[in-house]
């Protein structure tokens, strides 16, 4: 059996302005010289999917899908115009789509939706705040179980979990997790999957790291915290940051 890829996946956001620095950006990370072992997957904006092309090496996500069926929903895309436009992977229930309203309910309709039209799915799960009474776990527990209600053993080859503790995303965060803490929840992840999936199931999945990755973390997120990949945001938006995490880890 081959090793594990690690994937890294570069969330966009709501970034560039221009579908010209789209495809710049996008360009620049064809560049990279990733290794053999690494899967890549990049999210862009949904506008800007349709003008880029994935490569054997490159896959293109979204950043969220919507539950509109094809019709009157004026304002929303449904999700077969994702796959048209070339997205084979698809972010669902982020901490900021969350904030805008996805219940775990929501969430789990979306995360069955994607799965049924044929999408890898990375499904994030993080909590807001860190107790020390450990607290948070139970929120993750919560996540997890809402968000894959319904999902069949079958259908885990196209599940990753990323676990992004909210405080730790975004510009505003004040420090991205441990590596220590991180193996912590990813092993407490697998117990839960391993309780309702079973445990060759558990030890499958992979666990990705998201939340304030950088270049000088990416590394021991992976060698020391055992990451199966990295939920990219800020950093994936600078192609010298990104091509610095791909040779380091
Ligand atoms: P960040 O974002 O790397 O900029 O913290 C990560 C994410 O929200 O996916």
């Amino acid at each position: 059996m081959g090793r594990k890829p690690i994937y890294l996946v570069a969330n966009w956001k709501t970034n560039p302005k221009t579908l010209k620095e789209a495809v710049g950006l996008y360009r620049s990370v064809t560049r990279i010289k990733f290794k053999s072992r690494q899967a890549v997957v990049v999210c862009p904006p949904a506008v800007f999917i349709s003008s880029l092309k994935s490569t054997t090496k490159i896959k293109l996500g979204a950043q969220d899908v919507q539950l509109a069926a094809l019709g009157a929903y004026t304002g929303s895309i449904n999700i077969f115009q994702l796959a048209s436009a070339g997205a084979s992977f698809a972010i669902i229930g982020h901490s900021e789509r969350r904030r805008a309203g996805d219940t775990d309910d929501v969430v789990n309709q979306k995360v069955l939706l994607a799965l049924k039209t044929g999408f890898s799915v990375i499904l994030c799960v993080g909590e807001q705040e860190r107790d020390e009474a450990g607290e948070y776990l139970k929120t993750i527990k919560h996540q997890l179980d809402g968000a894959l209600r319904g999902v069949k053993r079958s259908q885990f080859s196209k599940i990753l979990i990323a676990y992004e503790p909210v405080w730790a995303i975004g510009d505003r965060a004040l420090k991205s997790d441990t590596p220590e803490n991180f193996q912590a929840v990813a092993l407490f992840i697998k117990k839960i999957l391993s309780l309702s999936f079973g445990p060759k199931i558990a030890l499958a999945t992979p666990v990705l790291y998201g939340g304030s990755v950088s270049a000088k973390n990416a590394a021991s997120f992976v060698e020391e915290g055992q990451a199966d990949g990295l939920l990219i945001g800020r950093a994936s938006l600078k192609p010298d940051d990104f091509q610095f995490i791909a040779s380091a880890v």
